[in-house]
C-alpha cells in the first residue's frame, strides 16, 4: 500500500469515527511517524518521495487504530504545538488548545506594555507549562513561574520548563491557593487557564471527557471555584496597576466580570475569541 493509500485509510478511519478533522489527523500521524512536518509530507506525497518501512507501517496501523478509539493524536505523538514552542504532554496533563494561544497574546501584550526591565509574570494553574512557557520564550527578559497541583501533571510541567526556559522560568508544585509570597505585591502579570467547566457539564469530546484529566476540566458546581482563588491570589501577588487574565467558558463572561468586580478588581473587561465568543476576561490590581 502507498503513503497515500494509507493516508486516505487512516481519513475514512478517523471519519467514521467521529473525529472532525479525519484528514489533518491522519497526515500529522503519518508525519509524525516519518519525522516530516505536515507541509513536507505534502509535498513528499506530490514528489513520490516517502515511504514507510516495514516497522513503520506497524507502528502506523497500532496509532491509527488508538486515534480511531479516540484518544487524543498529542497523546500518541507525546508533543503539543502551542504559539511557538513544542511541549511534551501526554496522560496526566491537559492538552493545550488553541484558543489559550490567543489568550496567552493578551498576556504577551500586557507583559510588553510593562516598565520593568525584567517582569515578573505568575501562570496559576500552569498544566504543560504552555501559557508561561510561551511568555518565557516570547519575552526573554520576562521572569516566569508556572504553579501546577497535580503531581502527574507536574512531570510535564517542570520537564517543559527545563527545556524551554532554563535562565527565565520557575515551576512550582502548589495548590494555587497556597502560591509562595515572597513575590507579593511585585509581579506585573498574573495569567491563568483554570479548570471552570461546571461539575455536571461532562465534555462531549471523548478525547477530553476520557482523557483530559478532571483536575484539569472541573472547577465545582457554577465552574468558578479555582477562579475564585486565582483572583484572590493575584489580589496579593500583582502590585498596583498589575493585569490579571483569565480564561474563561465562553457562557461565564457576565458571571465572570461580577466575581472580580464584587472582589474589587478595577478595569475588568471581557475579551471574546475570533468566533465571537467570550473567552477570557481582563482586570487591574488598583490598590
Ligand atoms: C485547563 S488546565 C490548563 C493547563 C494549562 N494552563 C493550559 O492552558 O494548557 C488547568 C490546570 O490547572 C491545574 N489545577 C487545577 N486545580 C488547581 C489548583 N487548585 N492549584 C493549581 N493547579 C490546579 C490542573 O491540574 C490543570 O493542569
Amino acid at each position: 500500500m502507498s503513503l497515500a493509500d494509507s493516508i486516505n485509510r487512516a481519513e475514512a478511519k478517523f471519519a467514521d469515527a467521529g473525529i472532525e478533522t479525519p484528514r489533518v489527523d491522519a497526515e500529522l500521524l503519518v508525519g509524525w511517524i516519518l519525522n516530516l512536518s505536515r507541509g513536507e509530507l505534502q509535498s513528499a506525497l506530490i514528489s513520490g518521495g516517502a515511504e514507510f518501512t516495514s516497522a513503520q507501517r506497524e507502528q502506523y496501523e497500532t496509532l491509527a487504530a488508538r486515534r480511531a478509539a479516540r484518544e487524543p493524536l498529542q497523546h500518541l505523538t507525546g508533543v503539543a504545538h502551542f504559539r511557538n514552542i513544542t511541549l511534551e504532554v501526554g496522560k496526566g496533563v491537559f492538552v493545550p488548545r488553541p484558543e489559550t494561544e490567543w489568550v496567552t497574546g493578551l498576556a504577551i501584550d500586557a507583559v510588553r506594555a510593562c516598565a520593568s526591565p525584567e517582569p515578573i509574570v505568575f501562570d496559576l494553574c500552569a498544566g504543560s507549562g504552555a501559557i508561561g512557557l510561551a511568555i518565557a520564550t516570547e519575552i526573554p527578559n520576562a521572569q516566569v513561574i508556572g504553579v501546577e497541583k497535580s503531581v502527574d501533571a507536574f512531570g510535564y510541567t517542570s520537564r517543559n520548563y527545563a527545556k524551554l526556559a532554563p535562565t527565565n522560568g520557575r515551576a512550582i508544585l502548589a495548590d494555587v491557593a497556597d502560591t509562595p509570597n515572597d513575590l507579593d505585591g511585585k509581579v506585573d502579570v498574573v495569567i491563568s487557564n483554570p479548570p471552570y467547566i461546571p461539575a455536571q457539564m461532562v465534555p462531549i469530546y471523548p478525547e477530553v471527557a476520557l482523557h483530559d484529566p478532571g483536575l484539569a476540566l472541573y472547577g465545582g458546581e457554577d465552574g468558578l471555584d479555582v477562579v475564585r482563588v486565582v483572583a484572590d491570589v493575584a489580589a496579593r501577588l500583582l502590585h498596583p496597576g498589575g493585569t490579571l487574565i483569565i480564561e474563561h467558558a465562553d457562557m461565564q463572561g457576565e458571571a465572570v466580570r461580577r466575581l472580580l468586580l464584587d472582589k474589587g478588581w478595577s478595569q475588568v473587561r471581557t475579551h471574546q475569541d475570533f468566533n465571537s465568543r467570550d473567552r477570557s476576561v481582563s482586570a487591574i490590581r488598583i490598590h
